[in-house]
């Protein structure tokens, strides 16, 4: 599930293409009728929904939530992953894939969650910053994590280079976090 450009989609599209991930993606859903994960995905010949989300700007509507949870559960996934989904999920929601539903967040949580990570880094004044991979639960980016990689915070970074930098960590962590986790809950 996403609201944005995508590239963490596309991330793990790669990885699943270059066998690093033995994964099929079942589904791909978004709040955002013009995002570019929807475009990706048909590009790709992924099955790719919009579903309207409500009126609210940072949570589904309780009939988008049941509409997002009997399409993920038509599609037969074994896990949901939030590629830059940007709303918060609610019980109503999470309560149908309990330890399913796994998020990745642009900095080193517990630090920054929220929107915009990597800008409250730079307001921050912090040498260093990161991306996470976690399991979500009822709170905001809270949930236990499953992996993180640190990024800098480099002299004159601006929003748009550091944001840049730790999509490419991102990039290559959440297709390892989703095969080790995957590895863990069903033969550990
Ligand atoms: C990613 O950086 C992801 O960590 C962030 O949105 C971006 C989506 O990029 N998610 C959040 O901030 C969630 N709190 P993408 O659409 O290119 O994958």
């Amino acid at each position: 599930m996403g609201s944005g450009r995508g590239s963490n989609y596309a991330a793990l599209a790669e990885a699943i293409k270059r066998g690093e991930l033995h994964a099929c993606i079942a589904l791909v859903l978004s709040d955002v009728q013009d995002s570019g994960i929807l475009s990706l995905a048909r590009a790709n010949g992924h099955e790719a929904r919009f579903i309207p989300p409500g009126s609210k700007r940072t949570v589904l509507s309780p009939e988008a939530e049941q509409d997002f949870v009997a399409a993920a559960q038509n599609s037969g996934a074994d896990l949901i992953v939030l590629a830059g989904f940007m709303r918060v999920l609610k019980p109503g929601f999470l309560q149908h894939f309990p330890r399913r539903v796994i998020n990745i967040h642009p900095s080193l949580l517990p630090q920054f969650p929220g929107l915009r990570a990597w800008e409250q880094a730079l307001s921050a004044g912090v040498s260093e910053t990161g991306c996470t991979v976690h399991l979500v639960d009822e709170g905001i980016d809270t949930g236990p994590v499953l992996a993180q990689a640190r990024v800098p915070v480099l002299l004159g970074d601006t929003p748009e280079t550091l944001h840049k930098r730790i999509q490419k960590e991102e990039h290559r962590i959440l297709p390892v976090a989703i095969a080790d986790y995957w590895q863990k809950i069903n033969f550990s």
